[in-house]
């Protein structure tokens, strides 16, 4: 699937004194089997864009497009199914008196069979490393427990596209690479990923392509390497290293991921001795 942002405009409260242009004019697409980084200050438009792209809010002017029709022309729900969005902080959403009723809520309403829902939810809390979890409360975990079990309920849809709004912030080191760990996994068989965050040295890692979102407009959309090199202050900490090298040592390139960098370094410094 491929979505496309053409000019996309969103004002909050048109006409009244809480008027805000959230978004001015974003152009963008999400490629099929891609993963996107989103990144950006915030109150930059981040929530705003990524609640576009499954018609949770429309556009005050522009357009939406999946794979070349406009989204106003597919119904709402079914565009759900195939554009999984999960929210910034989803935990607060669980309702279900169990792990396993809550993330069989939503594939349940595509009208599934039972049996397919319940293959379904195996395989996601499964995925996220939750599968131990199936019979308790979901209120009854930790916050990071709660995050896996929030992000599951999205994909046992099975989405085309995943939506991620910050999805690990908060969470402790291993929780996050558990996360980063499924995001590929995704990617591999064929998902696409749009995830934002804050944390510019975890995209580095995961995303095919970045877009610098900056007062609701597109900064700068791109490789990783060409992004990140190019705007110093939007730059993982990989970049942050290499940049000052790079004048007298052009060799060293522009890794942006950890183990790239760590090689990258390894040459240079192999080379000089
Ligand atoms: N429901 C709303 N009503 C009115 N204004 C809103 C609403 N949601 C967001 N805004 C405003 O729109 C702008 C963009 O907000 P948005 O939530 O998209 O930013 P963000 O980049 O996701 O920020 P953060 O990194 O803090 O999550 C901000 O100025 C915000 O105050
Ligand atoms: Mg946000």
């Amino acid at each position: 699937m491929r979505i496309e942002l053409e000019n996309v405009r969103h004002v909050y409260a048109p006409g009244t004194p809480f008027e805000v242009e959230a978004l001015r004019g974003v152009s963008l697409a999400i490629e099929p089997e891609e993963v996107l980084g989103i990144v950006g200050g915030t109150g930059s438009g981040k929530s705003t864009l990524v609640q576009h792209l499954n018609l949770l809010l429309v556009p005050t002017s522009g357009r939406v497009l999946v794979d070349g029709a406009d989204v106003r022309t597919i119904r709402g729900r079914e565009l759900r199914g195939r554009v999984g969005l999960v929210f910034q902080f989803p935990e607060a959403a669980l309702f279900a008196p169990t792990v396993e009723e809550d993330v069989a809520f939503a594939p349940r309403r595509l009208g599934l069979s039972e049996g397919e829902v319940h293959r379904r939810v195996g395989e996601t809390l499964g995925l996220l490393g939750a599968s131990h979890l199936a019979g308790r409360s979901p209120f009854a975990l930790s916050g990071g427990e709660k995050r896996r079990v929030a992000i599951a309920g999205v994909l046992a849809m099975a989405p085309e596209v995943l939506v991620l709004d910050e999805p690990t912030a908060g969470l402790d080191p291993a929780t996050r690479e558990d996360l980063l760990g499924v995001v590929r996994a995704l990617r591999e068989e064929g998902t696409s990923v749009v995830m934002v965050s804050h944390d510019l040295d975890e995209v580095a890692e995961v995303a095919d392509r970045v877009c610098v979102l900056e007062n609701g407009e597109v900064r700068a959309v791109g490789a990783p390497e060409e992004v990140f090199y190019a705007h110093p202050t939007t730059a993982p900490s990989t970049v942050r290293v290499v940049r000052p090298l790079r004048g007298p040592h052009p060799e060293v390139g522009r890794p942006v991921r950890f183990e790239e960098t760590l090689a990258a370094l390894k040459g240079l410094l192999e080379g000089r001795v």
